[in-house]
């Protein structure tokens, strides 16, 4: 491989087992995949997704359990693949609740997040059996333990903590000042009296996820080393042991060229720390982790339908694109930088630079400006890498009105449908004229 290979794109065709020659997906050829099932497509890797989870648990340790987000993938085949795996699962509605029973979870397992749960969701999943439900406010609160009165159970609750810090080094911070997620910190001690005093409710532990795609793992150290202060403070207050610890995740995964790698074991190694501090025989450890488990599994596979050359630029308009794609194609990004794209024929090809966008009207759909991988020719079939995650349902597969693209799971050699393609009648769906 050359040395000037991105390091992001040499770790995700490593992921997925590429050396040499055309792309190939869980030992299919990438060609052959578009073949039988067209394009666009997203594909799946099981060995990836399994082996991916299995690094990371290792990574953490058995004194932390790891938990999926549905949220970054709710496809019922990546959930099943990542629980026969090993890992739990986090949901934020409702869809999610099914998918993850689908997959075959157990709703006593699940834990649920979410800062505008409904009161129609938030019975729902007391009626489902819901192992504990991950509160954003007092509010939120004091409406679970009146739902869970009617019924006569009692909920168990880890109140979702808002640190006054943000969470330095992620992309994304859902948290830090004022903010719509958790509790703020200076309030919590308040909100866990009053859950205490609820007998519908059982407090059980604290939730402090605080951003996504953290690139520091020194900022994930720091953040946990307040998660295990804020325990110790709220223990001693009211003098009470809470079981189940959840520190959120938000491991950071290149999407673009330039994108750094994130150092697992050095998180690892600051939650061991924060751990031991605070560690109780009865406690459980929970990391919550989406893109770092699915990502690195999944392409999406997409066909050149024309080319041209507009004011001295290459330029390839793709069948699909960010209504598929929406974070490769920068969606949410302040600055536009090429999606991790390869053409299928040569991925390590070092081509001349072509303007790679999507089929939609909009200059939005574009996933970089002068990807190196040209030449390219309509037909040719080019991967966007990292893709297993953030992908269709994160997308405005509905603007344009375009199909939604298949999903097909690999696994040794076999290839298998499991989203079927849209169709362009989609488009009418629900509709009343
Ligand atoms: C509460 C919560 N948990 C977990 C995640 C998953 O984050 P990531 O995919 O970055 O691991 C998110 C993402 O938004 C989230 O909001």
């Amino acid at each position: 491989m050359s040395p000037t290979v991105d390091p992001g794109l040499a770790s995700a065709l490593a992921a997925l087992g590429h050396a040499t020659g055309p792309l190939a997906i869980g030992g299919v050829p990438a060609a052959e995949l578009a073949a039988t099932f067209g394009t666009p497509t997203y594909v799946f890797d099981a060995v990836v997704l399994r082996r991916q989870a299995a690094r990371v648990q290792q990574a953490l340790g058995p004194r932390v359990r790891l938990l999926w987000s549905v949220k970054a993938n709710p496809s019922v085949a990546v959930t099943r693949e990542l629980r026969r795996a090993g890992t739990g699962a986090e949901i934020a509605s409702l869809g999610e609740l099914h998918v993850a029973l689908a997959a075959g979870h157990v709703a006593a397992t699940l834990r649920f997040a979410g800062p505008g749960k409904t009161d129609a969701e938030l019975d729902a999943a007391l009626a489902a059996g819901l192992g504990c439900f991950h509160v954003e406010s007092a509010d939120e609160a004091a409406t679970l333990a009146r739902l869970a009165a009617v019924r006569g159970v009692v909920a168990c609750v880890a109140l979702r903590v808002n640190f006054p810090q943000e969470l330095s080094g992620a992309r994304m911070r859902m948290g830090g000042g004022s903010s719509r997620f958790g509790i703020d910190e200076a309030e919590l001690d308040a909100v866990a009296r009053a859950v205490l005093a609820q007998p519908s409710l059982r407090l059980v532990g604290l939730h402090a996820y605080a951003g996504t795609q953290v690139f520091d793992a020194a900022a994930f150290g720091r953040h946990c080393e307040r998660v295990g202060r804020c325990l110790a403070a709220l223990e001693q207050a009211l003098g009470i042991v809470l079981p189940e610890i959840d520190v959120g995740g938000g491991f950071g995964v290149p999407v673009y060229g330039g994108d750094p790698l994130f150092e697992l074991d050095a998180a690892a190694a600051a939650l061991h720390t924060v751990v031991r501090a605070h560690d109780r025989p009865e406690r459980t450890w929970f990391v919550e982790l989406g893109r770092f488990l699915a990502a690195p599994a999944g392409v999406y596979l997409a066909r050149v339908v024309r080319t041209k050359r507009s004011g001295g630029h290459a330029h390839a308009v793709l069948d699909g694109g960010m209504h598929h794609a929406a974070a490769a194609a920068g969606m949410g990004a302040v600055l536009r930088r090429p999606a991790l794209m390869v053409a299928v024929a040569e991925p390590l090809r070092h081509g001349t630079p072509v303007m790679v966008g999507g089929p939609l009207c909009t200059p939005a759909d574009q996933f970089g400006d002068g990807i190196g991988i040209g030449p390219l020719a309509a037909g040719d079939l080019v991967a966007v890498l990292h893709a297993g995650a953030y992908g269709l349902t994160f997308s405005p597969h509905s603007f344009l009105g375009h199909p939604a693209p298949a999903e097909v799971l690999v696994e040794g050699g076999v290839a298998r449908i499991v989203r079927d393609r849209g169709q362009a009648t989609d488009a009418l769906r629900g509709q009343h004229p």
